[in-house]
């Protein structure tokens, strides 16, 4: 599988910024929301919500039956799978947005969601087939399947030791053994084990279990390993704050000649863009927008809806920004949305609601 495009750089930074003339007419690239937009949107953001909230309920079931000693339900695995891949067919990129979603108990329950989401996103660049992409599907969803096993030791709010760190690092050789009785076939299931065995394997062989490096890793275990990584960083945890976006694509970054595959962090930045749909920025108007919209090859420059004014108020009027178009306007800094203090408690309940939110589960 080749990937399709590289990443192209950011040429519509602007050099300087001149003084905006006043104008009668929103600026260029600034538009308010027509009706058919807003349809749009509200379609898109409905169809995400519920494949999302779908796929963290199937990841709890998968979860819960390991606990009652059931096999994982295959069928409602594939039948998510089938609808994510159908989201990101269509450039749905609010279902990206909705892996901002994340409560650090239960962690794993919206991990699991949100590496399928983030990896089938890389996989549908890389020129992965129908079929393929459902394997890989299939192989996130059940990816951290061993965790069960040790997952009183992964929610410890300090820091692990050896000995425990050693205990966690079993997890994948714990899959054959949970998905022993379930209704996939022996082919498919052998394929399964043999990924999630590498998702840990690291690309100049500092990995484990087996010490695999390079072209020894499956793609697939390569993807989602990348994923994995990425949403962690992202996400709280028990027992440290999450990362943002930027921050976290630059550790990654640190480390991918050692660790990851070069172009699938590429590619996951150039999808993501470095402020990923649903993140939140400031602008150089001192205003607060959400990223709604990511404008391939500019990773700088993706469209931004405005919700704060410079003075952290909710903005009278809800507007579009495609940074893009618009070059006098620019992003200065990412913005943790959870630690604004907003005048406004109901905007800042809103905000923080939608990391613990999630529809239909
Ligand atoms: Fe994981």
């Amino acid at each position: 599988m080749k990937k399709k495009d590289g990443v192209a750089t950011d040429t519509a930074a602007p050099a300087s910024v001149e003084k905006e003339t006043p104008t009668c007419s929103p600026p260029k690239g600034t538009k308010r929301a027509g009706h058919t937009d807003v349809v749009r949107e509200i379609q898109q953001v409905e169809s995400a919500e519920k494949v999302y909230g779908e796929a963290v309920s199937v990841a709890r079931g998968i979860f819960s039956n390991i606990i009652e000693q059931t096999p994982p339900d295959i069928t409602l695995c594939m039948n998510v799978v089938h609808k994510m891949i159908a989201l990101h067919t269509a450039n749905n990129e609010e279902l990206v947005a909705m892996c901002e979603y994340s409560t650090p108990e239960n962690y794993i329950y919206g991990h699991t969601a949100n590496v399928t989401v983030m990896a089938l996103l890389v996989g549908s660049g890389f020129n992965c087939s129908q079929d393929d992409l459902e394997k890989l599907g299939l192989c996130c969803l059940l990816h951290d399947l061993g965790m069960s096993k040790v997952l009183d030791v992964a929610a410890k709010k300090s820091h692990l030791s050896p000995s425990e760190l050693v205990e966690i690092k079993h997890h994948p050789g714990y899959v054959e053994e949970i998905l022993g009785n379930t209704t996939m076939g022996a082919e498919l299931k052998n394929f399964v084990v043999r990924i999630i065995s590498q998702v840990h394997e690291r690309k100049h062989g500092g990995g484990y279990p087996a010490g695999l490096s390079g072209d020894d890793i499956h793609i697939f275990a390569r993807i989602i390993a990348v994923s994995d990584v990425y949403e962690a960083l992202t996400h709280n945890r028990a027992w440290r704050e999450r990362c943002l976006p930027h921050e976290a694509l630059k550790k990654m970054i640190e480390i991918t000649d050692t660790d990851f595959d070069t172009d699938i962090v590429k590619y996951l930045i150039e999808r993501l863009s470095l402020y990923p749909v649903g993140s939140y920025v400031k602008l150089n108007t001192d205003e607060i927008g959400r990223v709604v919209a990511s404008n391939q090859g500019l990773p700088t420059r993706p469209k931004v809806k405005v919700l704060l004014s410079s003075d952290l108020k909710r903005a009278e009027q809800e507007k579009v920004i495609d940074l893009s178009r618009n070059t006098m306007t620019y992003i200065v800094d990412p913005v943790d949305e959870t630690k604004l203090n907003l005048p406004d408690k109901k905007m800042a309940l809103e905000l923080k609601a939608r990391r613990w939110w999630v529809k239909n589960t």
